[in-house]
């Protein structure tokens, strides 16, 4: 039976705090996935220093990450949670890979000129190599369905390409993956320009709220949301605004746009923002009071990522050691 679970893959990198966008549109998603798919979720703390980080930041939010996971629901008992770099697997792998991938490949990915282009000229070999190391996480667990924001499709589609050349020169050893796209799998929009993502990178604080936000703080930030002059609560894309924070109330609360709509009829949007507010709130009050008791109960959380690595570490080892044999590595 255990057998035959489809392998989901996916994780968040600790570069910045984590956003209502990674929640609504990642963590609570994976939730509903982990009784019919055999699951690994990692920190992906190795990604995050493609870009520099403050070394007390990055120890902070990879526990903080973890502990999010749990207080979102997802069962250590029955997924793999842990932390990429307590998987040697993942550095060993993805050089192995590095010699499989080409320049060229690399270079065309949308993420890498983007980031590189604001960078003011000092970008790490590791951003460029970031598809490489993602392709490793992926591929060692023989991962089928990988469930990723649009923004990290071409990745994904490189490390599709990687496993497909490997097996072409070496022999079978790397499932296909491939993006799991779940039907409520919402994109949340800055709430200052809702033509952008919501990011944690961003500077105007005002665009995101942050998962471990304090109420007043996420009523302040909704309150303040961009919307426009026209007053009524319709989904199109004339109003992107008032578009994301129906998407934040039908993604929370699991109603329609036409519910949404009639119920707003008439109303004007200080009631619409009011409702939008306290549905935010009253998702992440309880998850973020369990993510304090998590993370200030450290052994426990220690024996979580312990047994997590292990598993992942059995897992991983075995098509490492495949790879290795496979490429004329002496077996040690
Ligand atoms: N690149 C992903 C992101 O920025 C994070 C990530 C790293 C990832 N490795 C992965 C996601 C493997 C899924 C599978 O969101």
């Amino acid at each position: 039976m255990e057998e035959s679970k489809k392998v989901i893959f996916s994780g968040v990198k600790p570069s910045g705090d984590l956003t209502l966008g990674n929640y609504l549109g990642a963590i609570k998603n994976w939730v509903k996935l982990q009784e019919e798919y055999e699951c690994y979720f990692c920190v992906m703390d190795l990604h995050a220093i493609t870009v520099k980080q403050e070394p007390k930041d990055l120890r902070r939010r990879t526990l903080e990450i973890l502990a999010i996971y749990l207080a979102s629901g997802i069962d250590p008992d029955k997924n793999t949670l842990f932390i990429q770099s307590h998987v040697p697997a993942h550095c060993e792998a993805s050089w192995l890979l590095t010699c499989c991938t080409y320049m060229g490949e690399l270079s065309r990915m949308t993420q890498y000129k983007d980031k590189s282009k604001n960078s003011g000229g000092s970008i790490s070999a590791g951003l460029f190599n970031y598809p490489t190391l993602m392709a490793a996480d992926i591929l060692l667990y023989q991962s089928n369905l990988v469930p990723v924001g649009k923004d990290q499709f071409q990745h994904l589609e490189m490390a599709r390409n990687i496993a497909e050349r490997f097996n072409k020169t070496y022999s079978d050893t790397f499932a296909l993956p491939e993006a799991y796209t779940a039907k409520a799998g919402a994109k949340i929009m800055d709430l200052q320009d809702p033509t952008k993502k919501m990011s944690k990178s961003e500077k105007n604080v005002n665009g995101y709220i942050l998962i471990m936000d304090p109420p007043e703080v996420i009523r302040k930030k909704v309150n303040r949301a961009v919307t426009d002059s026209l007053g009524v609560v319709k989904y199109n894309d004339e109003q992107l605004g008032v578009k994301n924070l129906m998407t934040i109330l039908m993604t929370i609360n699991n109603v329609t746009i036409e519910e949404i709509e009639n119920k707003y009829q008439g109303l004007g949007y200080s009631q619409f923002k009011k409702d939008v507010a306290e549905a935010i709130v009253s998702e992440l009050e309880p998850i973020q009071v369990k993510t304090k008791e998590y993370i200030g109960n450290k052994a426990y959380l220690e024996g979580i990522y312990k047994k997590g690595s292990d598993k992942a570490s059995y897992v991983s080892n075995k098509t490492l050691r495949k790879m290795q044999k496979k490429m004329g590595f002496i077996p040690r």
